[in-house]
């Protein structure tokens, strides 16, 4: 592959395939679950990744919630922007900021089909972790149109096996 554009140097250790086999999800009005979750981080030489998470269930393997989309580096600086499509008809605009090896990102616009199912997504808080070398943590507060404030939804880590 192409040498890593410069910008993308503070988001080198998000790189590579990781599998997680224990994700915990929970909200208030949902029963608690377990996920597992396969997300790449891969590049092509331009200032942003892009990226696939996909979850499956904990016990059949059926593939759930999926995503893909970029993170963007405004180069020079930390700060970052997600853009990212979710298979339940969802896109999330998110912000934030890199500070070492830990992401903190932030929703502020999330585009909704007109027939998606209620209740609305209305904030997504997202964190990515680099616990140790091959070892990434995620974790999902949102919000929704029925409950606010943010509350947690998934907490995950991840193996790097690639
Ligand atoms: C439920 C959003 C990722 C599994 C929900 C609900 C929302 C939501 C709005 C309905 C809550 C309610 O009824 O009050 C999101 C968003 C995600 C995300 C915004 C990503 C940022 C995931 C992932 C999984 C997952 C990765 C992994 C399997 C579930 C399950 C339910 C649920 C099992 C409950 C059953 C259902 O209503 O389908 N999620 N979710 N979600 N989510 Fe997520």
């Amino acid at each position: 592959s192409p040498p890593l554009h410069d910008a993308l140097k503070p988001l080198s250790w998000l790189l590579g395939t990781w599998r997680g086999e224990e994700g915990k999800g929970d909200y208030p009005t949902i029963k608690d679950f377990k996920y597992k979750e396969e997300v790449k981080f891969d590049h092509v030489g331009q200032p942003n990744l892009e990226f696939s998470f996909c979850s499956s269930h904990y016990e059949t393997g059926k593939p759930l919630h999926r995503e893909k989309g970029f993170l963007k580096i405004q180069p020079g600086t930390s700060h970052l922007a997600l853009v990212n499509t979710q298979n339940v008809g969802i896109v999330e605009l998110s912000e934030g900021e890199v500070k070492g090896q830990e992401i903190t990102l932030e929703s502020h616009t999330i585009g909704r089909m007109t027939f998606g199912k209620d209740p609305a997504v209305t904030k997504i808080q997202r964190t990515f972790r680099l616990v140790d070398a091959d070892t990434l943590e995620q974790v999902v507060h949102m919000e929704t149109s029925a409950t606010a404030p943010a509350q947690h939804h998934l907490s995950i880590q991840y193996k790097k096996v690639a």
